[in-house]
């Protein structure tokens, strides 16, 4: 079947780095994520990795490359799955979900309602290249526009995952929706990876990361519980510092003493590895 890729924007062309990495990381003998659906997915859409040559470089080995963007996905599916353990008539929200298929990894019981959120053009795409199970769940929206939650049941509680997605929101669209969401849903859980500032400076400035770096508008925060004062009701639950996840021990040593000297500090963690913020309302 031939597949027909839209022009992406930088924003949505982001997706390809995300799903690259989970891909190259199921072909990995021992993988973080093992997601082999991203790498059949990858395949199909025939797209050149080597427009992210942080993926392709020579630099750095297999498992360093892939270690943060399998490893956040994995911790997001823990958190989802975690709460629909708990809550098994919950809604799942996948914000920005590109190509992703977090529900095969979650699995989560019919009595769940799992909703992918991503653009037109983005969840078109999806209907091309993912089992219909999965693509039934997708909803054609920009995040920013304030009535796509409308069509979303509003007396159940939620999860909302945004994997990879708040480097793309202008500072006031990202604050608008999670006013949104925390005022649409009774109750629910709110977790993503954070951006730092100066996570967020580096990725504009790196050339490997030139095809999408017009997409980053959000300024990043550093501070975790800033989002607990634009927004009244959202506490901060946790931080998922990767610098201190088991699967450290994993990586070759030169990551791995990287990694653990920035373990101990927070801060330092926040700089240099991936954290996941993890909030409730
Ligand atoms: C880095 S990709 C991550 C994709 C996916 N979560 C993953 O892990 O593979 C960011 C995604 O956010 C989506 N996105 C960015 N801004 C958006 C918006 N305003 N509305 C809907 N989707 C958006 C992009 O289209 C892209 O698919």
């Amino acid at each position: 079947m031939s597949i027909t890729m839209p022009t992406f924007t930088p924003a949505q062309e982001s997706l390809f780095l995300t799903l690259g990495s989970r891909a190259l990381d199921s072909r990995l003998p021992d993988p973080f994520l093992g997601d082999t659906m991203a790498d059949q997915i990858l395949r199909e859409t025939g797209y050149d990795l080597a427009k992210f040559p942080t993926l392709t470089t020579q630099r750095f080995d297999a498992r360093t490359k892939v270690f943060a963007v399998a490893l956040r996905a994995k911790r997001l599916d823990e958190i989802a799955s975690r709460f629909v353990g708990r809550h098994p008539d919950a809604v799942v929200m996948d914000l920005g979900v590109g190509l992703d298929s977090r529900i095969l990894r979650v699995n989560p019981p019919s009595t769940v309602s799992w909703c992918d959120v991503d653009f037109p053009q983005i969840v078109d795409l999806r209907h091309q290249l993912l089992p219909a199970q999965v693509s039934a769940h997708s909803i054609g929206a920009d995040l920013t526009d304030p009535n796509w939650l409308d069509e979303i049941p509003a007396d159940r509680p939620a999860v909302i995952v945004a994997d990879g997605l708040i480097a793309f929101l202008r500072q006031d669209d990202f604050v608008s929706l999670l006013h949104r969401l925390t005022n649409h849903f009774p109750s629910g859980e709110i977790a993503f990876n954070l951006y730092t500032t100066g996570a967020i400076w580096t990725a504009k400035h790196l050339r490997s990361l030139a095809a999408i770096s017009a997409g980053l508008v959000n300024p990043g925060f550093n501070d975790p519980s800033r989002p607990e004062r634009w927004v009244a009701g959202l506490k901060l639950a946790g931080e998922i510092f990767l610098t201190r996840a088991p699967e450290v021990a994993e990586l070759p040593l030169a990551t791995r003493l990287i990694l653990r000297l920035a373990a101990s500090s927070a801060r330092a963690s926040r700089m240099i590895g991936t954290t996941l913020v993890h909030y409730e309302f």
